[in-house]
């Protein structure tokens, strides 16, 4: 069959001090930000460092009510999410719901930096949210 991922868009990992670990990322590995979000309806603040053609997404909640601050109080600093790049988010999630996957979007929305995204259940995902990330091109 057709493969639907085409890359890994991005590693997403929450921690409680986003300025801290941009300043880790950059004095360790010389990784810089290429991209800095507030995304309100998430309840997120992003940052996101190049790796080749994919990126590390440090994560820090801008409230307490969003589901990365709720992830952080009960799991601690680590990985949050894989996002997978793909053509067509729809059809991506189209496919996992075919197969009786659980979403938790029913439908793509917008997410940062431009993109279409979907998130997939970690319990159908093995334990691993999912992201699926259709890239729409250069936004700035
Ligand atoms: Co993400």
């Amino acid at each position: 069959m057709e493969l639907l991922l085409t890359e890994i868009d991005h590693v997403a990992i929450a921690v409680h001090d986003l300025d801290a670990a941009i300043t880790w990322y950059a004095d360790v590995f010389g990784a810089t930000v290429e991209h800095r979000e507030v995304v309100e309806s998430d309840g997120v603040a992003e940052a996101l460092l190049r790796v080749a053609d994919s990126y590390v997404q440090l994560l820090t909640p801008t409230r307490d009510d969003s589901p990365v601050a709720k992830y952080l109080a009960t799991r601690g600093e680590g990985l949050h999410h894989v996002g997978y790049r793909v053509a067509d988010c729809a059809q991506a999630l189209e496919a996992v719901k075919a197969a009786g996957g659980r979403v938790i979007d029913q439908s793509p929305r917008p997410g940062s930096r431009g993109t279409t995204v979907a998130f997939v259940h970690p319990k159908t995902s093995f334990g691993t949210l999912i992201e699926l990330v259709q890239d729409n091109g250069p936004q700035h």
